[in-house]
């Protein structure tokens, strides 16, 4: 079976990918240098599969690191690229951290690629690219806009970086993701999002809040022009997620990709406000959320939701679980890591 290279596969979204992978028969290894997850990622892997991926403690910002792993590796069938740092607010206060990690590393690894048999990659990008998109649903021919911050700048120049190569990289094919909201964990509890410190992101906060580690969740602003003045996204299973990134690879595998570089938007089609995400929780937790309405954040976008259209048709990939799925699945996961 095809032997699958995961960067940053004990991460998030990464671990339910190599688990999805391995459910499919594929052999994974997985590269991540552990500084935003942990070694017992793998113990949550191999709990729910019962297999255990390769596993390689590298930082792809070592160049000389990289070009070993792929010496060692030659027969590499696919990639999916995830290893990259993600937190928007981190990147404004250090974009060359950002620069450095999320493009040096891309470019190391796609020199190496252009030395494979079989070159197929996949790009961990985002609806970030987006920005505040003049029309939703968001379909993937809406402008890119202007960044708002170094970490969707590094999506957007990533996105061009790879472009640009399998142009002039023969056997190189590739996909790019643009994930919408990823929430949720796999259903066993065994694995799920790791904040690392204060959440950033609404549904840690929420979970957080609702286990007591975070004293009262703040709303970001209930002024904007939605229905009910919260800001407008679309959330989407992490399972769901993983799911698309196992059959985009297939996609390539099989050589039924219509060009050598192609993007898809991946979401559930739905917006949910704030207010109908904290309702989702307390209605699958059957707990009272403490939350105030707190001033805008700087940077959010009103709305963000997909035009899930071409994934449907081009993949054949529709998200299957609902918000409160994904919020039954992130609460489970937030008392089991509390040992609740
Ligand atoms: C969602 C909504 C907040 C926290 C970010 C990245 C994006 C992607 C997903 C990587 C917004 C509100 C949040 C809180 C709140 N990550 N909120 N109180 O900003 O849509 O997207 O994560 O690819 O690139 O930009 O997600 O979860 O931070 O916010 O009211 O304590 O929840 O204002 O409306 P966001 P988020």
């Amino acid at each position: 079976m095809s032997k699958i290279l995961v960067t940053g596969g004990l991460g998030f979204i990464g671990s339910h990918t190599v688990v999805e992978l391995q459910n499919e028969g594929y052999d994974v290894v997985i590269i991540d240098n552990l500084s935003n997850s942990s070694r017992d990622v793998l113990q949550g892997i191999i709990g729910i599969t019962g297999k255990e991926p390769v596993f390689e403690e590298l930082d792809l910002r070592d160049k000389q690191g990289v070009q070993n792993f792929f010496k060692t590796h030659s027969d590499i069938n696919g990639v999916i690229h995830f290893a990259a740092s993600k937190a928007v607010g981190e990147s404004v206060g250090n974009p060359l951290l950002y620069y450095e990690n999320n493009i040096n590393t891309l470019i190391y690894v796609l020199q190496e690629l252009d030395k494979l048999k079989d070159a197929n990659f996949i790009f961990s990008s985002s609806c970030t690219v987006y920005g505040q998109a003049d029309e939703l649903p968001i379909t993937e021919n809406a402008p890119v806009k202007p960044a708002e911050s170094p970490y969707g700048n590094t999506k957007q120049i990533g996105e061009e970086i790879i472009k640009d190569s399998c142009k002039v990289i023969p056997n190189l094919n590739a996909i790019a993701l643009r994930y919408f909201n990823p929430i949720g964990a796999h259903e066993s509890a065994l694995i799920g999002e790791l904040p690392i410190g204060v959440p950033l992101n609404l549904v840690p906060f929420i979970t957080q809040t609702a286990a007591g580690l975070r004293e009262q969740l703040s709303v970001f602003g209930d002024d904007y022009p939605t229905s009910d003045g919260t800001c407008v996204r679309d959330y989407i299973h992490v399972v769901d997620l993983a799911k698309a990134h196992v059959i985009a690879l297939k996609r390539l595998l099989e050589a039924k990709n219509k060009s050598n570089f192609e993007v898809f938007n991946l979401g559930t089609g739905t917006g949910s406000s704030v207010l109908e995400a904290i309702k989702s929780f307390e209605y699958v937790s059957g707990e009272k959320l403490n939350y105030k309405i707190a001033p805008r954040r700087e940077g959010d976008v009103v709305a963000a939701y997909a035009d899930t259209e071409k994934a449907n048709q081009e993949l054949g990939w529709t998200s299957e679980l609902t918000l409160d799925d994904a919020m039954r699945s992130a609460w489970k996961w937030e008392q089991k890591i509390r040992n609740k």
